[in-house]
């Protein structure tokens, strides 16, 4: 017989073991005969948008000692002490405050016992006045054109929810268009600026740290374009930065009444609702904008309030957390049935992997259980002709979440149906399988493939909010449960201390020590 551990936490998960393995042989369709009321336990409504996690595979039980798994975790008091201001990513000593960038006017979030929603709305104000102004043509080019463009620099956090947000809800025929520059490769800087008129485009160098190579470099570029044209002081005025340390930004040549700071509470996957997002506030407009941040507050405030066994972010995590230790599944595919979410597998990769995939915990011993998964997707209907034979019949099961919109908001009538009834039998063919004896076997489809579907009416600003917010909890709901700090991103460093101390070297510099292979390779690549 085992020995029942005395710490909860272990017990809690000794309980989820056994739940795990008592699920193994059941198959999920066949839960829904066997739990009644399965469907409507396992439907949960928050901020505009609906989840069905029904065809997950855990039983009642399962989802019972998730649940326990949570209270043991101290979930109830973690996201306190994350609302509260707290310094919950403990290498950085930091609090972690996001939400407070999306409250309305007049909330009291304390970054560590200091007072910060006063300068968030400022800042907001900011932002709103320069997107207005942009918009109504009361602030004008250096040779009194409108700006018709913006171009986006910024990588990683500073780049991939700008363009999540911007692909989702951009306008078609957009008055003022926004292009993107995040790789250091020089084709991209190339394509961002290729057919923009200098004269009407504005450039905004996102940047929370402003030390980063690949945003410096681009921001370089696009400086020395601008200057070309318009001169030195002409460039100067179609130049804005966002970000952290300010007076890096001022130091580049920005002025400093185009320079919008953040602070160092706001992680930078976690920095759209900041002054990240204006280059989203001008292009959209500032009501969009708006309906954005409003979106994910009601995120904010459901995640707060819900019971555990009804919250979206908590019970997403949760069967995440089934997936990965109940059934060792190390991968998730992200389907979204909607093109304008196309960016969203790319968005959750950073969000989920740069947060929890680590192997250390917040006390800075090995973690005893798998963290996050890898996760990769594309939008659906593409995905189907690439991907999915994989999912239906490869040896790995891989739990997929689909997210759809029911309605379309623009494009041929007729086409929207078809959309919808590829995602709901791709889940179905999943679920089911089809085998039987007549069912030759390349025919034939396992099922019992686990999936969520995340839907959500139409896309707007505040559905497109909403559902940012509640991958950002669900985030941290797994990182609590996990043991982990989300909000610190160490395993980045080193490639970057070594990619500073190769360029020299391609550059022709002396050669450095370096391991047989890679010695080989500076050799080859060198100038
Ligand atoms: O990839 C590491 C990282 O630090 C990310 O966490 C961050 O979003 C990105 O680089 C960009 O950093 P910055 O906004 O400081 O330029």
């Amino acid at each position: 017989m085992t020995e029942t551990p005395s710490d909860p936490l272990d017990q809690a998960w000794a309980r989820f073991d056994r739940a795990a393995g008592a699920a193994a042989g059941t198959r999920i369709v066949d839960l829904f005969g066997s739990e009644p009321g399965r469907l409507e336990r396992l439907t949960i409504e928050a901020a505009g948008l609906t989840l069905d996690l029904s065809k997950q595979s855990w039983n009642a039980d399962g989802v019972a000692a998730c649940l326990d798994l949570a209270e043991a975790a101290g979930l109830t008091s973690a996201r306190a002490a994350l609302f509260g201001g707290e310094a919950v990513n403990n290498t950085e000593d930091r609090a972690v405050l996001h939400p407070a960038l999306r409250a309305p006017d007049g909330a009291q979030f304390k970054a560590r016992g200091e007072a910060v929603s006063a300068a968030v709305e400022e800042g907001r104000a900011r932002m709103r006045r320069l997107a207005d102004d942009i918009r109504s043509g009361k602030v004008l080019g250096a040779t009194g054109k409108r700006f018709t463009a913006i171009l986006h620099i910024g990588i990683g956090g500073s780049d991939l929810g700008p363009r999540v947000v911007w692909e989702a809800l951009k306008p078609l025929d957009a008055p003022i268009a926004l292009r993107f520059a995040a790789n250091v490769d020089p084709a991209e800087i190339a394509f961002a600026l290729d057919g923009l008129d200098p004269e009407t485009t504005l450039v905004i160098a996102v940047s929370k740290t402003f030390t980063t190579q690949e945003t410096l470099a681009n921001a370089v570029a696009a400086r020395d374009w601008l200057r070309a044209a318009l001169g030195e002081e002409g460039a100067r005025t179609h130049f804005a930065a966002v970000s952290a340390a300010p007076d890096k930004a001022v130091a580049f040549g920005v002025p400093a009444e185009r320079v919008f700071a953040f602070w160092d509470w706001v992680g930078g996957r976690f920095s759209v609702w900041s002054a990240v997002g204006l280059s989203c506030a001008i292009a959209l407009g500032w009501e969009a904008y708006q309906g954005f941040l409003k979106g994910a507050a009601a995120m904010d405030a459901h995640f707060m309030e819900a019971p555990l066994s009804a919250n979206a972010p908590v019970m997403l995590a949760l069967a995440q957390v089934w997936n990965r230790n109940g059934l060792n599944r190390s991968a998730r595919a992200v389907v979204p049935y909607a093109q304008r979410l196309r960016l969203l597998p790319a968005f959750l990769q950073q969000l989920e992997m740069e947060s929890n995939g680590k192997r250390v915990g917040r006390d800075g011993r090995s973690v005893k259980r798998a963290t996050a998964p890898a996760v990769f997707g594309d939008a659906g209907t593409n995905g189907q002709h690439a991907f999915f034979q994989h999912l239906h019949q490869g040896t790995d099961v891989i739990p997929v979440e689909f997210v759809v919109v029911a309605e379309a908001s623009e494009g041929p009538a007729g086409m929207q149906a078809k959309l919808l009834a590829n995602c709901l039998a791709q889940a179905e063919a999943l679920m089911v399988g089809q085998s039987g004896p007549g069912v030759e076997a390349h025919r034939a489809f396992p099922g019992d493939r686990p999936s969520t579907l995340i839907a959500m009416r139409r896309l707007t600003p505040e559905t497109l909010g909403a559902l940012i917010a509640l991958y950002e909890h669900k985030t941290f709901v797994e990182g609590v449960i996990w043991g982990i700090n989300s909000f610190d991103q160490w395993g980045v460093e080193l490639g970057k201390t070594l990619a500073a101390r190769i360029l020299p070297e391609l550059e022709g510099g002396a050669r450095l020590a370096h391991d047989p292979s890679t010695a080989a390779w500076v050799e080859r690549l060198a100038e």
